[in-house]
């Protein structure tokens, strides 16, 4: 969950990007570092841990010019240490770059840079950018120009910051896709940068969003903007209320389409710390399980409510495929009462975003009486489900505020995709060339999901306006995008109330057929994996009882787009992260009616965002 923060102009830059990071360490990091220039040299000082470290460091090594970036990391490449603390420096010592974000090329683009003489001091995959910009500069470019031509061959969703000491009163910005936020405050002479509004909004109100492909060269006095393809740009300043409910929103109108919108980030920040991208070695330390302890478990029952044991569903696909082991899914709300049969050798995961959810609790105390081993799958640090578990996996989406759970859903998938591999290793049920090929496929996974989520990849607006009035919906999916049906389903009833149902398409035919007219919307999910066969013969049968079809496929997915009313696009991934995308046009094809509606998309009547009662 890295933060940024820059700052040009005429106060002290270092105490004011320090205190920038200071706001952000909610957001969680493992280490934290800053850049000025002072007398024509860059000046970088970098510290493992707490801020207080880094606070240290400077009282005894102090720096101060009119220009500064700071960070604070949390790893994704190369361990929490200060050699791999950003910021990370050319071979020159001229510029210095911050990043959040996976660059996904970054070992082919390291090879090409170490072919080319380039030094690299870190492990990080954020080292490459600063020397690729170095290397344009070596054929001549000026820094504006460098930035641009590097930046463009960068994969993967970034926000990227850039100071030189060359141009001492410029900080060079980029958005590329929708993981990290960059935002620019502006003041009265002077400009301030950050991942996250909280970190100046006691300085200005005035801000300015950047969206993905476009860049900022911020100077104390103005900002000139263009696109990453080298295209002009106008932008202008909006204005954020002081209100911290409104600020915690920016410009978002709902918290749930903030926490939709921000999935890309999320799911970044939980990929973070848990995955060695050139092995693909999984990273689970807080599992608290031993590769003896793994080697015992012969059944796994998870346990969840809602969205969670939709979550769960589908983790059953990702863990019986990758780990072998059966896997149950049942309600915690069932379980505590079904007198489960459970045994030492069970492995209970339970997955609640709040942590607190009485059912998963007490069904989390269930298992741990009959003596099984138990770990949880949490978004809350210090929820009472981390506290009662044997081990647990931090979500590391970040705060959801939205009643109806949207990033956390895709967290949990995220992290059992996580679980499965990382049992995968220990059992050898996974070899080390499908860690990696997993490996560079979670890597690509932030910018995958930043595709779908972008303006204008999809129109939502239209079927909001075509179906709002509508009573029913019926939602189909086959495989492991069965659950992502149920949770389409579930989130339209959530926030929209109206009346929705999710099945598994085999079913259809069983019974809900029946209510198929020229009044239903159905929307399918049809992929390319090993039932598309059975989703086209679905919606062949919807369609043959005049029933209008809204489709989930892939762009180039030609025989779907001539048999469906109208089509939701998502981009082709391995099948197992598939629902991770699919589920994101659900989430927006529910939000999109609700609004449509006028209802309470963040707090749907009769419901609570922690169900803390039985
Ligand atoms: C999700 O949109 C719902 N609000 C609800 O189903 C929720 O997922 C359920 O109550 C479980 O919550 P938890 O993940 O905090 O345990």
């Amino acid at each position: 969950m890295c933060g940024i923060v820059g700052y040009v102009g005429p106060r002290d830059a270092v105490r004011l990007v320090f205190e920038g990071l200071r706001r952000l360490e909610y957001r969680g990091y493992d280490s934290a570092g800053l850049a000025t220039t002072q007398d024509g040299k860059l000046c970088i000082r970098r510290a493992e841990g707490k801020l207080s470290n880094l606070e240290c460091l400077l009282r005894e090594q102090p720096i101060n010019g009119h220009i500064a970036i700071g960070h604070t990391r949390w790893a994704t490449h190369g361990a929490p240490c200060q050699r791999n603390a950003h910021p990370h420096v050319d071979c020159r010592g001229d510029l210095a770059v911050i990043q959040n974000g996976i660059v996904e090329n970054f070992l082919s683009l390291r090879q090409e840079l170490l072919a080319q003489d380039h030094r690299f001091l870190s492990d990080t995959d954020t080292e490459v950018i600063v020397h690729l910009v170095e290397a344009q500069i070596a054929q001549g470019y000026d820094m504006v120009e460098a930035a641009r031509r590097a930046f463009s061959r960068i994969k993967g969703a970034h926000a990227i910051v850039l100071l030189s000491r060359q141009c001492p009163d410029t900080l060079i910005a980029t958005r590329i896709g929708n993981a990290g936020g960059v935002i620019l405050g502006v003041g009265d002479g002077e400009m301030f940068l950050a991942s996250d509004i909280p970190a100046i909004l006691e300085h200005t109100r005035r801000m300015i969003f950047l969206e993905d492909g476009e860049m900022a060269v911020v100077q104390a006095q103005g900002t000139k903007f263009l696109r990453l393809d080298g295209a002009p740009l106008t932008k202008s300043a909006v204005e954020i209320p002081w209100d911290p409910v409104s600020a915690a929103k920016g410009p978002y109108r709902h918290f749930m389409q903030k926490e939709i919108l921000e999935q890309a980030r999320s799911i970044t920040d939980t990929l973070r710390g848990r995955i060695d991208f050139a092995s693909g070695q999984i990273i689970l330390p807080e599992l608290n399980l031993t590769p003896q302890d793994i080697q015992m478990i012969n059944k796994i029952v998870i346990v969840a409510c809602g969205t969670s044991a939709y979550a769960g569903l589908v983790g059953k696909f990702m863990l019986e495929k990758i780990a072998r082991i059966p896997v149950e899914v049942d309600y915690a709300s069932e379980f505590r009462y079904r007198d489960p049969l459970i045994a030492p050798d069970t492995l209970v995961l339970a997955i609640t975003q709040s942590g607190e959810t009485a059912d998963t609790l007490a069904a989390l105390e269930e298992a741990r009486a009959q003596g099984a081993r138990t770990v949880s799958i949490v978004n809350v640090i210090g929820s009472m489900a981390q506290r009662i578990s044997d081990g647990f996996i931090l979500m590391q989406a970040g705060p959801e505020i939205g009643v109806a759970s949207t990033k956390a859903f895709t967290a949990s998938l995220v992290d059992q995709l996580l679980l499965a591999a990382y049992i995968g290793q220990a059992r050898r049920t996974l070899s080390p060339s499908e860690s990696q090929h997993l490996a560079q496929n979670l890597a690509e996974l932030p910018q995958l999901v930043g595709t779908v989520l972008s303006e204008g990849y999809n129109d939502y607006r239209v079927l909001a306006e075509e179906f709002h009035d509508r009573e029913h919906f019926l939602f189909l999916g086959r495989g492991i995008n069965y659950p992502i049906a149920l949770e389409g389903a579930l989130k339209l009833k959530e926030i929209s109330y109206i009346h929705a149902e999710g099945y598994p398409a085999g079913e259809m035919k069983h019974g809900p057929i029946a209510l198929i007219d020229r009044h239903m919307p159905v929307v399918t999910i049809a992929v390319r994996d090993n039932v598309y066969d059975k989703m086209i013969s679905q919606i062949e049968q919807v369609k043959a009882r005049g029933g209008i079809v809204i489709a989930v496929c892939h762009p180039d997915d030609e025989a779907v787009r001539a048999k469906a009313d109208y089509v939701l696009h998502i981009p082709y991934t391995d099948p197992l992260l598939i629902p991770v995308l699919a589920v994101l046009p659900l989430q927006l094809l529910a939000y999109h009616l609700a609004v449509r509606r006028g209802c309470d998309v963040d707090q749907p009547r009769n419901l609570a965002k922690s169900v803390t009662v039985e």
